[in-house]
């Protein structure tokens, strides 16, 4: 049995202010809820405060991304073992966004994840399509790369706390979803990739999420697919009220 993860990926958003007031609001709505794990990635600038305020909590907090090394001269990274020194234990790597934006590639994202694993932070990696991979039938063939790439050199029990997203870059922050259908197809095959990597027993073992526009009221009928252990919400997890019926999905 996965048990189902439900994260909220805040971006670039909310100062340490408005971090805190979201948490004071949302803890009280999931109280007691324990059916899904429940994760925030707020900024670096509201990471420990989150990370106090909800400590002994149903709710946890981790970071959107870390370098691989403990120090050096890297201008604007934070180190595996700065996270751990404010209490982070959650990684999320290689998100779309700073793959777009930020030049992050698979094989960074391997040198990454193999440093989380070392110091006992559990990575949540993600995956996906571009629209026009998708259009060009490459979908199946770019997440089998990608999963590879980021997996190389992985032992199954290393990827014991590893979590995975897939999130099709055309439905993030877009308002199209995938179908359930096409997503469960999608979370197949990276299980299968995951498998071919790290063993059959660790792709039986890991939750994968999907991501890319999950509201409130198409999350229900995602969850109800097999392969969609979770979701990773990016707008939608911002307002407390509405992230929490995400959570309380039915
Ligand atoms: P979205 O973002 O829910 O706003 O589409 C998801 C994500 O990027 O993790």
């Amino acid at each position: 049995m996965r048990k189902p993860v439900i994260a909220g990926n805040w971006k670039m958003y909310k100062t340490p202010k408005e971090s805190l007031a979201f948490v004071d609001e949302f803890l009280p709505l999931v109280k007691g809820h324990d059916r899904d794990e429940i994760l925030l990635f707020p900024t670096l600038t509201s990471l420990e405060r989150v990370l106090d305020a909800t400590a002994g909590t149903n709710v946890h907090a981790g970071a959107q991304t870390m370098h691989w090394l403990n120090e050096g001269a890297y201008t604007g990274q934070t180190s595996p073992t700065m996270l751990l020194s404010i209490g982070c234990r959650q990684v999320l790597l290689g998100h779309s966004e700073q793959r777009l934006y930020l030049n992050e590639t698979f094989e960074r994202v391997n040198l990454k994840l193999k440093a989380a694993i070392s110091h006992g932070i559990a990575p949540m990696v993600c995956f996906g399509e571009l629209l026009t991979e998708r259009e060009q039938m490459q979908t199946e063939e770019v997440l089998r790369t990608q999963v590879r790439t980021a997996l190389h050199n992985i032992s199954a029990s290393e990827a014991q706390r590893l979590a995975i997203a897939y999130e099709p870059i055309w439905a993030i922050g877009t308002g199209i979803t995938a179908s359930p259908e096409m997503a469960n197809e999608a979370h197949e095959i990276i299980r299968q990739e995951l498998a071919h990597c790290c063993g059959a027993e660790t792709a039986q073992n890991t939750r994968i999420l999907y991501g890319g526009s999950v509201k409130p009221d198409n999350i229900s009928e995602l969850m109800a697919q097999e392969q969609i252990d979770g979701a990773l919400v990016g707008g939608a997890s911002l307002v407390a009220e509405t992230f929490a019926k995400i959570v309380q999905y039915k």
